[in-house]
C-alpha cells in the first residue's frame, strides 16, 4: 500500500509573529481560502493515497489544532512527538509505525507548509516516483530547478539518468543548507537542483538506510519493535522519543546513503519559508502591495505586504518595499531585504521580554 507521512512539528520562525509557537505557519489559512497550509497539504495528497493512509506526524502541542483541521482523520493516524527532535527522528518513527503495519508499504514524506501551484502535474510525478520507488531499492528526492543560491535548501548534485525511467536521475552527491559562496558555485555549475523536501521511498528502503547511517537512532527505536502500531507504541514514545538525537533526515541520511536518486519536478513549488515568498505568490494591487486579510489604506507606498490581524485599519505613507505584520502582541516593520534577521530578533525577544 501506499502511504502519506506529512510532517507537520516545525515552528516556522521567519514567519514571525503570524506564525508563533502555539500557532505555527503550516496551521495559519495564509490565502484567505478557508484552508491552512496543512489542510492543502492533506487535500493534494488524496487523489493518490486513502485517507486511512495519511499519518501527520507532529508535536504533542499541536494535537488540537490537527484534529480541529482534520478532523476525518482517526487519533490513530496522528503521531505526537513529546519533544522536538527535528525531521529525522520523525520519519523513523513514522517509517517503524508503517512498516509495522504493513512490511511492503511505501511512502511519501513532505512537509505541510509548502505551496503547490499545477496541481495535476504534482499528481503525475508524486505517481511516477511512486513506482520508481517500489520497483527499486531508491530514497528519491524530489528536484526543482535553481532560480538563486538560496542557502536555505538542500543541493543535489545529478549524475546519469536511469534508463527507462524518464526525468529520474541518479544522486552524485546531497549538501544540506550550503553558505552562500557555495551555493552560488552549485548554481551557477548547473549540475545542481534543491531539494524540495519531499521524499519517496520504501518504508524497507528508509529502515535499511536509517540502520546504515543513523545507528544511534536505529539503536532507539529498535528497542520498540513490537510496540508500534499497537496500544503499547505511545508509552514507548514518550519513554524513549525524548532521548533521540536532534537532527534532520537530510544531513541523517540524504547526505550519505548512496543509493539516492532525484526525479526533477516543475510543478509550481514554493517554500512559503518567507515572507519574501509569500510576497512573491500573492496577487498584488496596481501599487504592488500585498495585503493578507486586512484593510490598508497606503499612499505612495509600494513593495509591501501587510499583514495585519483583527480589526485594526492600516494607514502608510512613503513605505517601500517593507514588512508590516501584527499578530497578538507584537508588531513587526521590517525592509523585506532584512528579513533573513527575522530568526534573531525572535532570539532577541525571547532573552528581552
Ligand atoms: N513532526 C515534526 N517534528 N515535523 C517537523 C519537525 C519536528 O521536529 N521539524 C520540522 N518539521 C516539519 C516542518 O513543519 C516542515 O513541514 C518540514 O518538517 C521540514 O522542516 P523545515 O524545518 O521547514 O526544514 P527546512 O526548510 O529547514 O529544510 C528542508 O526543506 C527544504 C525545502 O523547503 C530540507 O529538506 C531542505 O533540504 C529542503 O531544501
Ligand atoms: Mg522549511
Amino acid at each position: 500500500h501506499r502511504y502519506c507521512v506529512i510532517m507537520c512539528g516545525g515552528i516556522g520562525s521567519r514567519f514571525w509573529p503570524y506564525s508563533r509557537a502555539d500557532r505555527p505557519k503550516q496551521f495559519i489559512d495564509f490565502f484567505g481560502t478557508g484552508r491552512s497550509l496543512l489542510q492543502m497539504s492533506y487535500d493534494r495528497i488524496l487523489p493518490l493515497v486513502d485517507k486511512e493512509h495519511v499519518i501527520i506526524v507532529t508535536n504533542d502541542h499541536y494535537a488540537p489544532l490537527v484534529r480541529e483541521q482534520l478532523p476525518e482523520l482517526a487519533d490513530h493516524q496522528i503521531l505526537l512527538e513529546p519533544a522536538r527532535r527535528n525531521t529525522a527522528p520523525c520519519i523513523a518513527w513514522a517509517a517503524h509505525h508503517i512498516h509495522a503495519l504493513d512490511p511492503e508499504a511505501s511512502m511519501i514524506v513532505t512537509p505541510s507548509d509548502h505551496l503547490i501551484t499545477r496541481e495535476l502535474e504534482f499528481i503525475n510525478s508524486i505517481d511516477r516516483g511512486f513506482s520508481f520507488v517500489e520497483n527499486n531499492d531508491a530514497l528519491l528526492t524530489l528536484g526543482i530547478k535553481p532560480t538563486r543560491p538560496e542557502t536555505g535548501y538542500g543541493y543535489i548534485q545529478v549524475g546519469s539518468p536511469v534508463e527507462g525511467n524518464d526525468g529520474i536521475l541518479k544522486v552524485k552527491t546531497f549538501t544540506e543548507k550550503p553558505d552562500l559562496d557555495l551555493a552560488k558555485v552549485f548554481v551557477e555549475s548547473g549540475e545542481f537542483f534543491w531539494n524540495s523536501g519531499i521524499f519517496l521511498w520504501s518504508a524497507k528502503a528508509i529502515l535499511e538506510a536509517l540502520h546504515m547511517h543513523a545507528p544511534d537512532l536505529t539503536a532507539t527505536f529498535d528497542r520498540g519493535l513490537g510496540d508500534f502500531a499497537t496500544e503499547r507504541e505511545r508509552e514507548f514514545i514518550e519513554r524513549e522519543f525524548p532521548s533521540c538525537v536532534n537532527i534532520s533526515i537530510d544531513y541523517a541520511v540524504m547526505e550519505r546513503a548512496a543509493n539516492v536518486y532525484v526525479e526533477c519536478v516543475d510543478f509550481g513549488w514554493n517554500d512559503l519559508g518567507t515572507w519574501s515568498s509569500l510576497y512573491d505568490n500573492s496577487p498584488k494591487n496596481r501599487d504592488q502591495n500585498v495585503t493578507q486579510n486586512c484593510r490598508v489604506l497606503a499612499y505612495n507606498s509600494s513593495g509591501n505586504i501587510f499583514a495585519v490581524k483583527g480589526e485594526k485599519l492600516v494607514v502608510a505613507n512613503g513605505l517601500h518595499d517593507y514588512i508590516i505584520a501584527d499578530a497578538g502582541d507584537v508588531l513587526l516593520i521590517c525592509p523585506k531585504s532584512e528579513e533573513q534577521h527575522i530568526k534573531l530578533y525572535v532570539n532577541d525577544v525571547k532573552l528581552t521580554y
